[in-house]
């Protein structure tokens, strides 16, 4: 059942004084290809889904910000003046977001505010950027006249997980929720941030994603060690060549002249960042030309390496990608950060019956569970609803 601002706004006058506030949404995301490009200065490109975060909000003249979370029926009191702030994830994230704000100069006041959400948490579609972008923008527009531009909103949702988290992230997840257009994906560079909206329509094709019910946990160290071993291979490079500045920079031939200077599985790492480097740009070239089973072809490359070679996958994982295979899905492969979550399937609607019978009831047979369907449906990015 999709999340109405009516789920959110009788819950907040339930729960607070009464009276009603303004109501902001942000979505969470998927992402066409391009993964663990984005803290390596490279491309991305993802796109905004109808899922996200809904929150009610209206300040309440005191220093104090008063949360309620209708999913978790969880409640908070923090001072926007608190150095520490609370100690629960999901209210981190707004205390980080109203702090970094705070840090841009924004009068962020006191507020009282009810939030819920429908992206699958743990599932890779960032449920997390969700709700920092919902929030930044909220701040934006109640306390700053929306003066700060859109960039400078993901940025405040991206300095939340590094500052309050501690997810060396980078910036697709938080670009996707803000910038997200119905109908469009984004091809975003990382390292100019340039980027383009890309209609999205594949004629004849579905993307949809299989939620392996495998919960990732972004924080552990596991993602901040593969952007450890980035920075390795890059600090290593750049002894060769001081221009080198990120893993954008480099091709296989300089990995192999850094190779004995790095350890081996740091090169691997940034085999795959290389890799994934040109697989986006040919899918570009095949997207533009509606060459969709060369787009595909591109998709199971990137599982490949994302299992292989970046080693983010989990048995769960590759085994949905292997049957999307053998089912013969155009494309499969892991979406977003990997150790769990969701693979994103580009399947033809011939294919597509069979494809989601199949899955589930091979997965139930080995897994004792069924994946979660979720049809992609492209949406809007950050907006106030009411
Ligand atoms: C997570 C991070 C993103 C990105 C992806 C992998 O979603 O938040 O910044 O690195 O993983 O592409």
């Amino acid at each position: 059942m999709k999340l109405t601002v009516d789920d959110v706004r009788s819950r907040f006058v339930e729960h607070f004084d009464g009276t009603t506030g303004s109501v902001y949404a942000s979505p969470g995301r998927i992402n066409l290809i391009g993964e663990h490009t984005d803290y390596n200065g490279g491309f991305v490109f993802p796109g905004a889904v109808t899922q996200g975060v809904i929150a009610e909000i209206k300040p309440n003249g005191t220093r104090k910000v008063r949360a309620y979370s209708i999913d978790l029926k969880d409640y908070v009191e923090f001072s926007l003046d608190d150095e520490k702030g609370p100690s629960a994830t999901h209210f981190r994230f707004i205390f980080g977001v109203c702090r970094e704000m705070m840090k841009l100069g924004v009068p962020v006041e006191g507020f009282n505010t009810a939030f819920a959400g429908d992206v699958p948490l743990g599932a890779g579609m960032s449920s997390s950027a969700a709700l920092e972008s919902t929030y930044a923008f909220a701040l934006n527009d109640l306390f700053a006249d929306n003066k700060i531009d859109k960039f400078t909103l993901a940025k405040v949702g991206q300095a939340t997980e590094h500052n309050y988290i501690g997810c060396n992230c980078g910036i697709m997840d938080q670009f996707a929720s803000v910038f997200g257009k119905a109908g469009s994906l984004m091809r975003l560079d990382c390292r100019s941030l340039e980027f383009k909206y890309f209609p999205f329509d594949p004629k004849g094709y579905k993307l949809v994603l299989l939620n392996s019910q495998v919960k990732h946990d972004l924080a552990s160290s596991a993602y901040n060690d593969r952007r450890k071993s980035c920075e390795n291979v890059v600090a290593a490079m750049k002894k060769h060549w001081p221009n080198v500045d990120s893993l954008r920079d480099a091709t296989y031939d300089m990995l192999d002249e850094v190779r004995p200077e790095v350890s081996e599985e740091d090169a691997l790492r940034a085999k795959y960042v290389i890799g994934e480097k040109y697989r986006v740009l040919e899918v570009c070239v095949a997207l533009e030309e509606g060459d969709y089973e060369e787009v595909g072809k591109k998709m199971y490359e990137t599982h490949y390496g994302l299992s292989k070679e970046y080693e983010v996958s989990c048995p769960e994982l590759d085994f949905l990608n292997d049957v999307a295979h053998s089912c013969g899905v155009t494309g499969s492969r892991i979406m977003g950060g990997g150790f769990g979550g969701c693979t994103i399937n580009l399947v033809s609607d011939d294919l597509y019956a069979n494809f989601i019978e199949t899955a589930k009831k091979a997965y139930k047979e080995k897994f004792g569970k069924e994946p979660i369907v979720i049809d992609v449906v492209i949406g809007d990015g950050s907006r106030k609803l009411c």
